[in-house]
């Protein structure tokens, strides 16, 4: 078969959705017209575990315009059946809102304010008087009671311990995170009889839809999620949480539409965070810069009532050739809400640690970092011996200190100076598993040489419709203004969580299949048709561009889709596909990094600014360029808040969250991000997926902290193992 010429694939594109978005005529889930939506406003609970003894809504239900206030005294029963998608029914038992008087968290919804205007809604819920019997919350990660571990080992740790040359005990603690969308969480239910449409900021419509079915008990198809647009997420929409629920509730319980809205400081305890952790690892090497042992201790926290956990054993299992490897992974319930996946999950976490341990050791041995990691390169995956579809870590590593001029770095700390200020350099690796999952589209050519492809995906900001328009233009042979790519509707085929770097793997790999059918449908169409200038033509000689299929280095020899398929009365022609993941020989199959990074740091108050970047990237084939950059430079930042900014404050009183706001939670501004620099290593990798993509929106986060946090050691000679690392702990 010719292959198809690839012209969008690859090409700089410009978001096709661009001009919608910055022109305000993308609707964002609360902006859906919905005739006759009336407002909800959640009254959350003030105190961080206990029972709520009463709820008196005199006050609020005499506000002109307040419809109803619901609360456990008062509202209908759910049946909330267990349903099989994984994010919504972790191990435990999920938050049943109003079903109970239990208080699990600080901001638990202990009652929801419905009125015919945002102001109503909002003085109703001032006024809604709660009574609470209050207990004591355990919120601090070092208080609670950890669970059984999970455990991986391998080879013999205490012996490696024991006879290594060098031996490092540290203890790690990264701060509890939030996402932090510009967009907040919204949604708008409506039912209609026993049907229900909600509009609802989520990265994963077919999971809301099942979701809400059976906390209902509505068939699946009684339930519509439309989300079209998503102003990022970072993973907080990654399940459907209680909000959703509140939102459906009030419009069964009120009869009418409902506008639910949570506010900035909602956010903080309503949508997930990254947890935080409590990390001892012990690293054995030799002389000769050779790992011998290391043994992982892990403590995060979860909720009291289900199991977080993340894949943030993995970098310590699988990035260096270790003998000896010994893991435990404990959860610890506390009172607080449940986490979820943010930004790199798990990985971000684990190769923070690994990596500054790394630095730590190149350190105590003299061996330059880049030198260290070559010398413990594995040949195979060493967790399972696995063979590595693809690895070019060590060529990301000599890119790398090429372009970024590692060889300026001096090795002894704090021996650069530039006025007040203290310069260092530091690097770390990066590694993100590549995720791969079933995913179903439709499509349609039309008789006008335009195409209409369908699932029901979501675009976190990504880029999701532009890069899939790519694909789909070049599979087909048409111009991307040729091609109209829908997403957002459960009424479309299901997909995969929009998360966990999945998307162009999965569903790109369902675009390329749906494209490639209707292709193939029109060339067999032209050579069986005796009118056809192809008539005849074997069918793996035909390609297809502009919309004309011709033959393989014979442009005048064909004719258009249009014509094609107007001359044999075809209005259209139409294809399903269901994608699921090869089933070859068993790959270690991720996506590596290496980044590189110069800081300043003032010598008396102990200011870190981050003066360049650089990361390089082996992430398989890269799609989409333009899009590309932004995800790195979004990673980069990301790394940036991670390392030295980013930190949810908890008064451990009451379970409070101080700073649920976003002048008080620091997030990188323009002032804090230099020149940022993305490198991406040329190459594909088709035994990850058809398209030769490992994904790449999680791992350009991952391996930005550590690089952050050895450039500070270098500038200072100060070690700091926590995150985020403030001007304190430099002083
Ligand atoms: Mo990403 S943390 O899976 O949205």
């Amino acid at each position: 078969m010719s292959p198809q010429p690839q012209a969008a694939v690859g090409a700089p594109l410009s978001r096709v959705d661009g001009r919608l978005k910055v022109t305000g005529q993308a609707r964002y889930a609360a902006e859906s017209d919905v005739d006759g939506a009336v407002h909800a406003v959640i009254v959350d609970a003030s105190i961080g575990r206990g029972r709520v003894t009463g709820v008196d809504t005199d006050d609020a239900e005499a506000v002109p315009g307040v419809l109803r206030v619901i609360h456990h005294g008062n509202a209908p029963t759910l049946p909330y059946r267990d349903n099989s998608s994984g994010s919504n029914n972790l191990p435990g038992r999920k938050l049943r809102v109003f079903q109970d008087d239990r208080v699990l968290f600080h901001g638990q919804p202990v009652a929801v304010v419905v009125a015919t205007t945002l102001e109503a809604a909002q003085h109703g819920a001032s006024l809604v008087k709660v009574r609470y019997d209050a207990e004591r919350p355990t919120t601090d990660l070092a208080e609670g009671e950890p669970g059984e571990p999970t455990r991986y080992a391998r080879g013999d740790v205490a012996a490696g311990l024991r006879d290594a040359d060098v031996r490092l005990d540290l203890t790690y603690r990264l701060a509890r995170n939030h996402h932090n969308p510009m967009e907040p969480h919204a949604t708008i239910a409506r039912w209609d009889g026993n049907r229900l449409t909600v509009w609802d900021k989520t990265q994963w419509v077919p999971g809301t839809q099942l979701e809400l079915s059976t906390v209902f008990g509505v068939p699946l198809d009684s339930v519509r999620v439309i989300n079209p647009y998503v102003g990022g997420g970072f993973g907080s929409g990654l399940r459907c949480w209680p909000h959703t629920v509140v939102a459906a509730l009030a419009a069964r319980v009120t009869g009418r539409p409902v506008k639910l809205v949570l506010t900035r400081r909602q956010m903080y305890f309503g949508t997930g965070f990254r947890p935080s952790y409590d990390y001892r690892l012990s690293l054995g090497g030799d002389r000769n810069g050779r790992l011998v042992a290391a043994d992982h201790r892990i403590d995060a926290e979860t909720s009291s009532y289900e199991t977080f956990t993340e894949a943030v054993m993995t970098p310590g299992q699988m990035l260096y050739s270790t003998p000896g490897v010994r893991q435990a992974y404990r959860t610890v319930p506390l009172d607080v809400h449940t986490p979820i996946w943010m930004r790199g999950p798990g990985a971000a976490t684990g190769v923070f640690v690994v990596e500054s341990a790394m630095d730590e050791l190149a350190h105590e041995l003299g061996i330059d970092p880049i030198e260290l990691r070559r010398r413990n390169e594995p040949a195979q995956d060493p967790s399972d011996n696995a063979p590595f579809s693809t690895r070019r870590l060590l060529e990301c590593y000599t890119v790398g200190a090429r372009e970024f001029g590692w060889q300026r770095r001096k090795p002894k700390p704090r021996s650069t100076r530039d006025g007040d200020w203290l310069i260092g350099m530091g690097m770390a690796a990066g590694v993100y598993h590549t995720a791969v999952s079933p995913a179903q589209s439709r499509a349609r050519l039309n008789a006008d040489g335009t195409a209409v492809i369908e699932c029901a995906t979501s675009d976190m900001g990504p880029g999701t419709y532009t890069s899939q328009t790519q694909v789909a233009a070049d599979a087909l042979g048409l111009a991307v203004r040729a091609v109209d790519f829908r997403l957002g509707d459960s009424r479309y085929p299901p997909t995969p969580p929009h998360g966990g770097s999945q998307t162009m793997a999965s569903v790109g790999s369902a675009t390329l299949d749906v494209c490639d059918q209707l292709r193939r449908q029109a060339i067999r169409l032209a050579v069986e048709d005796e009118e056809s200038p192809l008539h005849g033509v074997s069918p793996d000689d035909i390609v297809v561009r502009g919309g004309r299929l011709h033959v393989q280095g014979n442009p005048a020899r064909g004719e258009s889709y249009q014509r094609l398929l107007t001359r044999n009365g075809r209005a259209r022609l139409e294809a399903d596909t269901s994608f699921t993941p090869p089933r070859g020989e068993r790959f270690s199959i991720s996506g590596y990094s290496a980044t590189f990074t110069e800081v300043a740091v003032d010598a008396t108050l102990g200011l870190v600014r981050v003066r360049r970047m650089l990361s390089v990237y082996d992430a398989g084939r890269i799609i989409s360029p333009k899009l590309a950059d932004s995800q790195a430079i979004g990673g980069m930042v990301g790394g940036i808040g991670q390392a030295l900014l980013e930190h949810t404050v908890t008064d451990h009183r009451d379970g409070r969250i101080v700073n649920a706001n976003l002048a008080d939670y620091l997030v990188p501004v323009n002032a804090d991000i230099p020149d940022l620099r993305a490198i991406y290593l040329d190459g594909e990798d088709y035994d990850a997926d058809p398209l030769g993509v490992k994904g790449l929106a999680e791992l350009v986060i991952c391996g930005v902290a550590p690089a952050l946090a050895n450039a500070v050691f270098n500038a200072t000679g100060r070690r700091v193992r926590e995150l985020p690392i403030t001007a304190e702990a430099l002083l």
